[in-house]
């Protein structure tokens, strides 16, 4: 795994934004798997902004995202398809039938999982895919636990999960219990893996990351038995390293 630290979240969003547009560039019809929440939203507004200043084109990319909330509807604020629609595809060229996110709300869950799994592959598979890192070590919304040979499942949330997610809910108990997401095995299928880890509350998950071993109890360890992984961290995440 290759480290490169920034001195502040600006920046670490700056630098992957850029490794992505000269990616695109080079692959105009990469297949790029996406993520949610607080960390990539920076990279986002970097991809954003450069598609309106230098006209990078995401006409022939589609993107797949890792994961969404059981039971909540697409149109929901809360959920991943409001929110990729809100922080990237409403602002850059992507035609929305190329933007693909799980079927929370299918009406067979263990099915969606399964065509989701194989749409990806009849797709060619991922080329470059965003990760962010749970306090707990997740990726995707693979908790502690979970088997490396995962393929896309249902996931019951780990209670710090909801809690730490709980800050875009009104409260608690509206968050989901459950989620499909990409397992370890299909993350780990990606040609090319960036992780973007953020802030002093994410140190330690670094640090167990960096120095610790490989073990199913802490999800992103499955990392280091991937071949072209770019981490990208800034100042407090490196804190502890
Ligand atoms: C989101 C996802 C999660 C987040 C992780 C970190 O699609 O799969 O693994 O990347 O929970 O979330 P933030 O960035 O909000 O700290």
């Amino acid at each position: 795994m290759k480290l490169i630290s920034t001195s502040n979240y600006e920046k670490l969003s700056q630098q992957a934004g850029e490794e992505i547009i000269s990616r695109i560039k080079r692959n105009p019809t990469l297949n790029l798997g996406l993520a949610t929440g607080s960390t990539p939203t920076g990279l986002y507004q970097e991809l954003i902004k450069d598609h309106k200043q230098h006209k990078t084109s995401y006409k022939e990319i589609n993107t797949f995202n890792l994961d969404e909330y059981i039971g909540i509807s697409k149109k929901d604020r809360n959920s991943y398809h409001y929110f990729m629609c809100e922080h990237l595809f409403e602002h850059i060229d992507i035609p929305l039938d190329q933007t693909h996110i799980p079927d929370g709300t299918a009406k067979d869950l263990d099915e969606e999982c399964s065509r989701y799994e194989q749409f990806i592959n009849e797709h060619g598979g991922i080329d470059l895919q965003i990760l962010g890192i749970g306090q707990n070590g997740h990726i995707g919304f693979n908790e502690p636990g979970t088997p490396f040979d995962s393929r896309t499942h249902i996931i019951d949330l780990a209670e710090s999960t909801r809690k730490a997610n709980s800050r875009f809910f009104e409260s608690l108990d509206d968050v989901p219990k459950q989620a499909i997401t990409m397992g370890i095995a299909s993350i780990m299928d990606s040609k090319e893996i960036f992780l973007l880890v953020s802030g002093a509350s994410k140190a330690k998950a670094l640090a167990t990351l960096m120095n610790g071993d490989v073990r199913e109890d802490f999800p992103a360890s499955a990392l280091k038995n991937h071949g072209n992984v770019t981490i990208f961290a800034d100042k407090d995440a490196t804190a502890l390293l």
